[in-house]
């Protein structure tokens, strides 16, 4: 926001992204990239490339993607600003000084205002903390095992008892009331006048991923009720897409994470070494959160409190994760509450161990579901396993059912072919009556994704070969239109490629993903143009990815790429379209796209 666009491609162009990654990564080139380990998740074999041409960087093993700054803001952990600082000063060069007026400030957004005001909050609460009238707050949180580091670490605070402490303090940094209205920090009364709303608590502040402080929870000291009192959802605090914790998580170098309740949980996790500990944010996980979690891992160990509630958090949060891709195991914690309790009664060893016995979400599917029968009684034995029974055939692979059909039937005391007869029967009449209900939504919902990321690969392989290449850019965009990429993300950021070109002549996709909201959607859009182009289009012919790429098959693959995308694009208008004029035109696009014939240029 601060600094200019020109300033940001200035400092860009001073800091080879081959050069700064190098200083991370050992790299080797491989072609015209290089290849190393990449440092956002483990791996033995390298798949983190980094393409000096396009500026970018890409791994094909978790999918992180970036520009420079978006390597340097995930590696160490900091926000734009500071990713931008710090390379500035890597290349010596010297940054505008900027100190904004109060006129100036009224005119930069209002997001950037509220992060300003998070951010001196919790300043302020952790400031607080170490003043002598926190004295009660601080024994608080060290009688509850938490070292100034990780209070340090955490930016744990207190809010005093005052009640327009804050509040003072923010208007003496002349933020003005509207701003602070949004912030959901204070509580506005005509009669009353205005208050903090966090009193006598101790504060934890929510970061986003980019670890700026978008809200705070706020725990009473004692067994006053609520127990924790949390901001209210505003401009940048969406409770559904954030974690606690996500920002230390994302880099944490595991190769899962840890997804437990609450704050306390995540803070001592963290402070045993179990770095990539989770929490959502005292709501019920969401698909948005999985989706998140998906994106630097494909393990989650779920790590809910023992009790009735925690199992039953669990079976919710199970197929939430299943359907965002990521493989569920379950921590058993008993005889104890929560994590916090059995690190603090047995250890971080005990903990590791209850990690590695941590079992299938399946199993512990089965588990739970076998303690609602008598296993005695022959006739209730009959019920549950009909019940697993129908769980098995959700599984689309066989290998895979038959598998889970063993292990369960072994566990139960079932002949296995008495199990597999049972669940092939069961799966032969749900076809044949059509099937209903939850197992065919499952299945239907795998197809989805399936059939998405499918939907979506030709459209990637063109954005980034568009993005490379001028000369293919000249002859592609008389027939595909940023119109044609159908998803929001893919056809913004077509469109701005395409005008790119339009008005300089050139295209520069290591400048679009900047443009897209930080966490998440930049980083998807980097995947967009950073497509391993050799790779995806040998394997399309079925070439090993060592053999040469030739004009042939290349000039093969763009007919079919656009082709696919084109006819996509048509598709899906017919699908929604009932309008004769529409219909009529589609029509005709799809017999010239039978005649497509796109020759390329020799290299
Ligand atoms: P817990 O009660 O398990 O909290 O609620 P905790 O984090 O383990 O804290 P301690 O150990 O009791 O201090 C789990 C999460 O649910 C939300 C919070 O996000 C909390 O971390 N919660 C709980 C609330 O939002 N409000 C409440 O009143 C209670
Ligand atoms: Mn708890």
């Amino acid at each position: 926001m601060v600094y200019s666009n020109d300033i940001k491609e200035e400092v860009r162009s001073r800091n080879d992204i081959v050069d700064v990654i190098s200083s991370y990564v050992s790299l080797k080139r491989s072609g015209s990239n290089y290849m190393g380990l990449c440092p956002f998740h483990s791996e033995k074999s390298p798949s983190f490339s980094v393409s000096a041409s396009r500026q970018m960087y890409h791994c094909f093993g978790c999918g992180a993607s970036g520009d420079v700054f978006m390597f340097v803001e995930q590696y160490e952990n900091y926000s734009f600003v500071e990713a931008l600082k710090f390379l500035a000063e890597r290349a010596g060069m010297e940054l505008p000084a900027i100190e904004m007026s109060p006129q100036e400030k009224m005119k930069a957004s209002v997001k950037q205002q509220l992060f300003e005001v998070q951010k001196l909050a919790a300043g302020y609460y952790y400031y607080m903390l170490h003043q002598p009238q926190a004295k009660n707050a601080y024994d608080y949180l060290t009688g509850r095992g938490l070292s100034e580091e990780t209070i340090k670490k955490f930016g744990l605070g207190y809010s005093d008892a005052g009640g327009q402490g804050l509040y003072k303090y923010l208007k003496s940094k002349n933020y003005s009331d509207e701003i602070l209205k949004q912030a959901g920090l204070f509580t506005f009364d005509e009669k009353k006048g205005t208050y903090d709303k966090f009193w006598n608590r101790v504060m934890f502040p929510i970061t986003n991923a980019n670890n700026k402080v978008i809200a705070f929870g706020g725990r009473v000291m004692s067994d006053a009720k609520p127990k924790y009192l949390n901001s209210p959802e505003t401009i940048l605090f969406d409770k559904s897409r954030n974690l606690f914790g996500i920002n230390y998580a994302r880099t944490s170098r595991k190769n899962y994470f840890i997804v437990c309740e609450g704050y306390m949980d995540v803070i001592s996790l963290h402070q045993a070494g179990f770095t990539s500990a989770v929490a959502p944010l005292g709501t019920a996980l969401t698909p948005l959160q999985a989706g998140m979690i998906k994106r630097y891992v494909d393990t989650v160990y779920i790590s809910f409190d023992s009790d009735e509630a925690g199992v039953k958090a669990a079976l919710r949060a199970i197929p939430i994760f299943k359907n965002a891709g990521l493989t569920a195991k379950v921590i058993n914690l008993k005889p104890y509450k929560d994590p916090d309790e059995l690190i603090k009664a047995c250890g971080v060893e005990e903990y590791e161990k209850r990690i590695e016995e941590a079992i299938g979400s399946f199993y512990f599917e089965t588990q739970v579901e076998s303690t609602r029968y008598d296993l005695k009684d022959p006739e209730e034995k009959m019920k549950f396993i009909r019940q697993v029974a129908g769980k098995l055939i959700t599984f689309s692979e066989e290998v895979e059912r038959n598998i889970y059909c063993d292990a369960v039937a072994d566990r139960y005391g079932i002949d296995r072919k008495e199990m597999k007869r049972l669940v092939n029967h069961l799966g032969a009449t749900q076809i044949s009556q059509g099937s209903s209900g939850k197992e065919k939504m499952h299945s239907k919902k795998v197809k989805g994704n399936d059939s998405d990321s499918a939907m979506k690969l030709p459209q990637r392989i063109l954005l980034t070969w568009l993005g490379d290449d001028v000369t293919l850019f000249e002859k592609v965009k008389k027939i595909i239109e940023p119109q044609d990429f159908k998803d929001e993300l893919y056809n913004k950021a077509a469109a701005i490629l395409y005008k790119q070109y339009e008005e300089e002549g050139k295209a520069t996709p290591v400048r679009i993903p900047g443009m897209f909201e930080e966490g998440g959607e930049q980083e998807e859009v980097a995947r967009i143009f950073t497509t391993d182009l050799k790779g995806e289009l040998l394997r399309n012919f079925g070439q090993d990815s060592d053999s040469e790429l030739t004009k042939e098959i290349k000039e093969r693959a763009i007919n079919q790429i656009v082709y696919r995308v084109k006819m996509q694009s048509i598709e899906d208008t017919l699908r929604s379209s009932t309008d004769f004029d529409v219909v009529k035109k589609c029509g005709q696009q799809k017999k010239e796209l039978q005649n497509l014939h796109i020759t390329l240029n020799a290299d």
